[in-house]
């Protein structure tokens, strides 16, 4: 019995029935959120991280309780060069967490150091990695070419939900045309793995916001889901050459709750009349850096719009596993065989 609590004290689950905290890497913040001299507080995974940024520029996450006497360093904390200092008594943690100076001029005390988090900043975001059994990073998120395309715009919600089960929704094909409307939905690749990736591809066409202007669309979607918590989606309409970078980016908070991101990175527009012919008869030193200020935009519109149909239904579903599946669901089954490998042992029976 004691060694079940402790085992669920570890592994917590969550009301969803799923373990809530899946390893990985996870957004605690847009890079742009965290200029150098910056420091941001978050929780995450049941507790506050601090984030700050050095003056040289690099960001690192830490533990928040200063091991002198306490204090939280994510309140009245100052970066001093690459270092946070406390407010309490002016002691200095550089980003490996050492304690390099205290207020008072005299040697920090042996063992002074912080808890850092592995973290890196990869594609305009501040990822950190999470393993239940503190094991080091143990694969990457590849790095994106941003040439071309614009900064991220983003928008975020808190949600009683799990990054399970959001990310779920991109191999849920079956609910595309029903919650989202999509029309024609179509396979254009099956679902493949590699360790922990999956990528999966489809075209759809998705019904026009701008009722009476255009019906609707058709869009290729490529999902590229690097575990349960970065999710990148490739973007292509041909018939007006956009092409756009979307990220879905699920954190949890606690065990019920997790922050979702969402953000965009459009590729720059070269050509207006790409768009529309009648772009092509204005000016294009005038149109173009319009187009391109407009573009991210209306496409994280489209995407937070999207997104938002499916809150009712995340936020109150319960995780079935086995789940009855259907012919015409998508490869949910084999989604969730590849996200057993994000658990740590022991793996609970809702998941067998
Ligand atoms: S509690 Fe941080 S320096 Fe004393
Ligand atoms: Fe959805």
């Amino acid at each position: 019995m004691a060694l079940r609590e402790a085992t669920r004290r570890l592994h917590p689950l969550s009301s969803k029935g799923l373990p809530a905290y899946p390893n990985g890497w996870y957004a605690l913040a847009f890079a742009a959120e965290l200029p150098p001299g910056g420091i941001l507080t978050r929780q995450f995974m049941g507790q506050d991280v601090v984030l700050f940024r050095g003056r040289s520029g690099a960001a690192s996450v830490i533990d928040p309780y200063c091991p002198h006497l306490g204090a939280h360093l994510g309140y009245e904390s100052t970066v001093v060069g690459d270092t946070i200092r406390c407010p309490f008594h002016y002691f200095c943690f550089d980003g490996n967490g050492e304690c390099v100076s205290t207020g008072y001029g005299t040697k920090p005390p042996p063992r002074s150091r912080l808890r850092v988090w592995p973290s890196c900043e990869k594609n305009g975001l501040i990822l950190v990695w999470y393993h239940a059994e503190g094991r080091a990073p143990e694969w990457e998120v590849p790095h994106l070419n941003p040439s071309g395309y614009s900064p991220l715009v983003w928008r975020q919600w808190d949600l009683t939900s799990h990054p399970q089960e959001t990310t779920e929704n991109s191999v849920d094909i079956g609910h595309l045309s029903i919650v989202h409307h999509y029309d024609d939905v179509q396979m254009l690749s099956d679902l493949t793995t590699s360790g922990p990736y999956l990528t999966v591809r489809y075209a759809m066409f998705r019904p026009a916001p701008f009722a009476g202007l255009v019906r609707g669309i058709r869009s290729q979607f490529m999902i590229h889901v690097h575990g349960l918590g970065y999710s990148l989606v490739e973007v292509v309409i041909p018939r007006v050459k956009i092409e756009a970078r979307l990220f879905v980016l699920p954190t949890p908070l606690d065990v019920e709750r997790i922050t979702l991101r969402i953000a965009v990175s459009a590729r720059q527009v070269t050509q207006p009349r790409q768009l529309h012919p009648l772009l092509g008869l204005l000016p294009a030193p005038l149109v173009t850096p319009l187009l391109n200020r407009i573009l991210p935009g209306a496409v994280l519109d489209g995407l937070a719009h999207d997104v938002q149909q499916d809150f009712a239904i995340w936020q109150h579903k319960v995780y079935f596993s086995p789940p009855l599946l259907a012919e015409g669901d998508g490869p949910v089954g084999r989604y969730r065989y590849w996200a057993k490998q994000f658990y740590s042992e022991p793996v609970p029976a809702a998941l067998e």
